[in-house]
């Protein structure tokens, strides 16, 4: 038997007691004649103490030959620690050990195995499996596996199916890219992994099975970020016989138990903002809400008055940020360069300072009287001390994402992003189309199965791009952890969906048909959501990037620098598959 016990388990009440421990070697020190060996594994460290005096200098000396990372057995009696620490749930006791066996041998590990590791990124990406032993990483897996426990608990709990969706599909058009694979049997031709199961799970409907969930992986060939992987996992969710208002019940009842088993914390009832709203107050659709300075639209008040880049703006829009008067020149200009770099590409910024006696000081005083500066104060709601700022442009909808990037600035930089509050909501009303520049055609916004809202079908006719969906995003501190929609189950009205999108009946016979036939056969009402498991769980766990709670995620490149991916195949494989690519071209 390699171990009796673990090293993180040990308490005063076992002193005396026989031990047998296996792990890895996190540290040796030696002190005059006694030498200490950290020993961890994944439930904790354990303390091994070797004493000259003891007699056994053989296997002292053996201690004294351990490497870092070394797997060893260690055989001994638990005895009190002369010296306690408190910071180590095993740190009242030590193993005196009388048998050591060196299990296997390691090469010194090419950063320390600590949370505060000497190794970057690049180095822990590529010996991620070093990484992983880092008790802060493995904390992350821990995290994931109780909450993927807890999801299946609730749902099963509430009569949820899990069934598993294929993974070599058809590729379809909208949404991101698609990954794909090249078949062997029918050359030139391609799979295509699923960006999500979605036309499964509303087949899975059809078929009558009612309530459907699948904590699966999904695949998007996509620009990344902290947020995004290019494979990434979904619960995915799909109900019956439901409307809007059951899926959010439902949901925000999983949310609910999700945060009370993980972070003992019990969510209220989330409010529900229209995308509407989220847009004129936030300038995004996943607002964070965990601080205020909504946006004050300043048309009425600033045009007008001999300032010409207000004067020629569609839109002018303010943030109070309570209490940052003091910001100096230095800072506000570090602000502007801020708005004005590219990925956010706002021209210049106004300032106005609220002053203790009441007074407002601006940048642009020389347009402004202290009238219209008062009236400023007034629609902003700010007071003495108060910094107000303010962006400007042609185009409302882009100055308001700018005034967002500066309002996530000032939230980051006066603290009021803490990770530790959590502030949920539903954003609801989606639009059911967007304009893309790139293909200059309408777009759906979130994909083409979803049902428009009922009232505002009559303005497909008229002006689609007006059409609300019955659309709903659940948004936690800025990040939209969870999509999802009531689905079109009428086949006629998917086709005017269709029509509305640009293809032609044929068009989307060949890429829909298998689903618009199924729809003919008694297609139950039916709607569903999918959270982003990754992005819920470094959300609970209060990391900056999805990658950390991923045992072996890609890195901004989309590769896996360990294993090599991707990477290029044999001739032999490129023949069979009947692939020929000329990288010269
Ligand atoms: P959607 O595309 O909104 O909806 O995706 C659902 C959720 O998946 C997460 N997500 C990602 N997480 C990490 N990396 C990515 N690249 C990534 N892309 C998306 C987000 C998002 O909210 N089939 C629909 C759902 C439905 O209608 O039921 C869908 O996939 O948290």
């Amino acid at each position: 038997m390699y171990r009796k016990q673990t090293c993180g388990e040990l308490r005063i009440a076992n002193v005396g007691q026989q031990v047998t421990l296996a792990g890895w070697v996190q540290r040796v020190r030696k002190m005059g004649g006694l030498t200490f060996v950290d020993l961890r594994d994944r439930y904790g460290i354990t303390q091994l103490v070797f004493d000259e005096s003891d007699g056994n200098t053989a296997l002292c000396d053996k201690a004294n030959h351990l490497g870092r990372e070394f797997v060893v057995q260690a055989i001994g009696t638990v005895r009190e620690r002369a010296s306690k620490n408190a910071k180590n749930p095993t740190g009242d006791i030590e193993i005196v050990v009388t048998e050591l066996n060196v299990i296997s041998s390691s090469e010194v590990p090419p950063f320390t195995i600590e949370d505060n590791t000497d190794g970057g990124d690049d180095l822990r990406m590529q010996y991620r499996y070093l990484d992983l032993r880092r008790s802060c990483v493995r904390k992350n897996l821990e995290l994931r596996h109780k909450l993927a426990f807890e999801v299946r608990r609730y749902l099963d709990s509430q009569n949820f199916l899990e069934i598993e969706t294929p993974m070599l599909i058809k590729s379809t058009p909208e949404g991101a890219r698609d990954f794909v694979v090249p078949s062997r049997m029918n050359p030139g031709q391609f799979y295509a992994l699923p960006q999500s199961p979605q036309q499964f799970k509303q087949l899975l409907m059809v078929a009558g099975m009612d309530r459907y969930f699948q904590i699966v992986k999904c695949f998007r060939d996509e620009d990344l970020r902290a947020d995004r992987q290019p494979e990434f996992t979904q619960i995915d969710c799909e109900m019956s016989f439901i409307e809007q208002e059951d899926i959010l019940e439902m949901f925000e009842g999983m949310s609910r138990h999700l945060f009370k088993a993980l972070k003992g914390i019990d969510l209220p009832k989330l409010p529900r903002m229209t995308w509407a709203d989220a847009m004129k107050y936030y300038g995004s659709d996943k607002p964070d809400t965990r601080f205020d300075m909504r946006f004050v639209e300043l048309m009425d008040v600033m045009k007008g008055h001999g300032f010409g880049v207000f004067d020629s703006a569609a839109y002018i829009g303010g943030i109070c940020a309570k209490g940052a008067a003091t910001y100096t020149r230095k800072q506000l200009d570090q602000l502007t360069e801020f708005v004005k770099r590219p990925q956010i590409g706002a021209k210049g910024m106004v300032y106005a300072r609220v002053e203790a006696d009441g007074s407002v000081k601006s940048s642009v005083d020389k347009f402004y009287t202290q009238d219209v500066l008062q009236q400023l104060k007034a629609a902003m709601s700010a007071e003495p001390g108060d910094l107000i700022l303010i962006l400007s442009g042609d185009d409302a909808m882009k100055t308001r994402k700018q005034l967002c990037e500066l309002r996530l600035e000032m939230g980051s930089q006066l603290g009021l992003r803490d990770k530790d509050k959590y502030s949920c909501l539903w954003v609801i009303d989606f639009p059911m189309y967007e304009w893309s520049d790139e293909e200059q055609r309408l777009m759906a916004m979130h994909h083409p199965f979803t049902s428009p809202k009922p009232e505002d079908i009559p303005l497909l006719d008229t002006d689609p791009a007006s059409v609300r969906a019955n659309a709903y995003d659940m948004v936690i501190n800025g990040v939209e952890v969870g999509g999802g929609s009531i689905r079109i189950h009428d086949a006629k009205l998917q086709q005017k969906i269709f029509e509305i999108l640009g293809f032609t009946p044929e068009q989307a016979q060949a890429k829909f048909g298998f689903l618009m036939n199924a729809f003919k056969f008694g297609a139950p009402p039916h709607g569903g959501l999918a959270y982003g498991l990754d992005r819920f769980v470094s959300l609970f766990a209060g990391l900056d990037s999805i990658r950390d709670c991923i045992a072996f995620p890609k890195n901004n490149q989309g590769r896996d620098v360990m294993l090599g991916a991707p990477g290029e195949i044999d001739q032999k494989q490129m023949d069979e598959l009947q692939i020929k690519v000329d990288l010269k071209k």
